[in-house]
């Protein structure tokens, strides 16, 4: 059996449910291959569905609630700022399996009354039970001062008799990753039979299970060739975050019963293109944001794809992936964050002069 079956038969043991339509399309950047000198290519994880709105929580979510239902729950509790995609996305996956979503949300943006945007606009339509908690720095700090809040609704709840399943910020359990092991395999895939030998994937991390997912996949598929590479979009510890992300790498090929284990240099992390911080937009990701719009007519957000996409962009410019190279951008979607507060958006919500 090769690498890839061998993979997915691995993967498809822990179970999962139907949420997202894969593979998700593969297609080159035509325009910005030409001007830059490369050969470019997207694969599309905003086109993931369920939603119009897609992205990269759809794979962790197929796996999660799954695990949910294996369970008996009915009651889904997850995490996040309140333009959370991965809270908003995990509500809309929740309704689908008949669950009821509850969402703890820290305002890192304050949203304004009588004018709810983008994610939280759709969560309330949702009709999420919803908490917005103040926020006292970066999202996780302020989950951490609130576990008693959890638990206390989770008791009250308990008592209805409902089961609570806990998913954490981003959905970036081993389970949940896994979903980007298979990811891995579906993306080289569609590249093999284009002839394709990509030497570069780049993706965007936050949590890091996107890219501790895709590291468990490139492992399984034994790949030495490929340098993948994560632009993180949320001011981290370097000391720790990627050796965490690589630890929950491996516990992804624990949980699936496969052998293999990440080499130390299964990826590396750029940390120059945060700006000044998670939410917090600025000037040149955002010319990039433009750039891939007027060149090849797709959309990013300033939060997430955005970012990453301007670190690839700067790499590509400044040469550290050399001409005629073959890369992948994997776009995780978000693109609803180009609706919400002006906080968010930054210089992209002008009117041209
Ligand atoms: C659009 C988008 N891209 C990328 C990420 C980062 O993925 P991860 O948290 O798995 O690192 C997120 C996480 O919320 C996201 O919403």
């Amino acid at each position: 059996m090769d690498y890839s079956s061998r993979g997915i038969e691995l993967l498809r043991k822990l179970g999962k449910v139907s949420l997202g339509f894969y593979p998700t399309p593969f297609t080159r950047l035509d325009r910005l291959s030409d001007e830059y000198g490369i050969n470019l290519w997207i694969k599309r994880e905003d086109f993931s569905g369920a939603t119009l709105f897609g992205g990269n929580k759809v794979r962790k979510l197929e796996y999660l609630l799954s695990d949910a239902k294996k369970q008996g729950c009915d009651t889904v509790f997850t995490y996040g700022a309140t333009q959370s995609n991965h809270a908003m996305e995990t509500a809309a996956a929740a309704r689908r399996c008949g669950m009821k979503p509850v969402l703890w949300l820290g305002a890192i943006v304050e949203p304004k009354a009588g004018d709810i945007r983008a994610n939280l606009l759709l969560d309330s339509i949702l009709g999420c039970e919803i908490h917005i908690l103040k926020s006292i720095g970066s999202t996780r700090e302020t989950m951490a001062a609130n576990t008693a809040l959890f638990e206390k609704r989770k008791a009250e709840l308990a008592a209805e008799g409902h089961k609570v399943y806990d998913i954490p910020i981003g959905g970036s359990t081993p389970r949940g990753a896994a979903g980007f092991a298979e990811c891995w395999i579906e993306t080289l895939g569609q590249a093999a039979t284009l002839g394709l030998k990509p030497e570069f994937f780049y993706t965007c991390t936050g949590s890091g299970g996107t890219l501790a997912g895709l590291a468990a996949g490139k492992t399984l598929m034994h790949d030495t060739r490929t340098a993948l590479r994560g632009i993180a979009v949320g001011k981290k510890d370097p000391a720790t975050y990627g050796p965490g992300i690589r630890e929950k790498a491996d516990a992804i090929l624990e949980l699936i019963g496969a052998e293999e284990r990440t080499d130390p240099d299964v990826f590396s992390i750029s940390h120059d293109y945060v700006g000044p911080g998670y939410e917090k937009p600025y000037r040149e990701a955002n010319d990039d944001i433009r750039l891939l719009a007027r060149k090849e007519g797709l959309f990013l957000d300033p939060v997430y794809s955005g970012k990453a996409f301007h670190g690839m962009m700067d790499e590509i410019r400044k040469g550290v992936v050399p001409k005629g190279s073959t890369v992948i951008y994997l776009h995780t979607g978000g693109a609803t964050a180009l609706f919400s507060e002006s906080e968010i958006i930054g210089d992209l919500g002008e009117l041209p002069a």
